[in-house]
């Protein structure tokens, strides 16, 4: 299924960065070859890159929106879908699979109505389950914003969740 995040709640999220986002768009106006860490820059403001801010960046630098998209889907880094404030990894690799990793995942989507590459609807989290994160020793592994959690089960996963707003 894909995530599809309220158009209201996007838009809303676009107008209370607006005024950020038009200086800083501004503030490349004379260096569009760095179209990279401006779209770099968009995406630590709203963790992901939306359509209508690019849009914008299309107009205001007057650079084709297809050369823009062209850079934004190149990059793995880059996200044109809304992403949570709250990256969580699960491994479902076998070693962490055996041990329960799966536990974890269907923990999420019990609790967060969540499957692997969604977001949450308040943007909170988004999850993404992998193959192997090469600490097979430790597993389940469980990350959360690039910390790394070992021996994870469903409680323990909880009271980790619950320390990220
Ligand atoms: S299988 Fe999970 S870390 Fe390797």
């Amino acid at each position: 299924m894909e995530f599809v995040l309220d158009a209201t709640k996007v838009q809303s999220l676009i107008e209370t960065h607006a005024g950020k986002v038009d200086s800083l768009i501004d503030s490349y106006a004379e260096k569009k070859e760095q179209l990279i860490a401006l779209l770099q820059d968009i995406q630590t403001e709203f963790n992901y890159l939306p359509r209508d801010v690019l849009v914008k960046v299309s107009q205001r630098l007057d650079i084709p929106l297809s050369q823009i998209f062209g850079v934004a889907t190149f990059f793995r880094a880059f996200s044109l879908k809304p992403r949570g404030r709250h990256l969580v990894t699960v491994c479902l690799g076998t070693a962490c699979h055996i041990r329960g990793g799966h536990r974890l995942v269907d923990k999420m989507e019990r609790d967060y109505d969540l499957k692997s590459g969604e977001t949450t609807d308040d943007l909170r989290f988004t999850l993404e389950a992998v193959n192997c994160l090469g600490c097979c020793a430790l597993g389940p592994v469980v990350v959360v914003d690039g910390k790394y959690e070992s021996q994870m089960n469903p409680d323990k996963l909880d009271r980790v969740l619950r320390s990220y707003k």
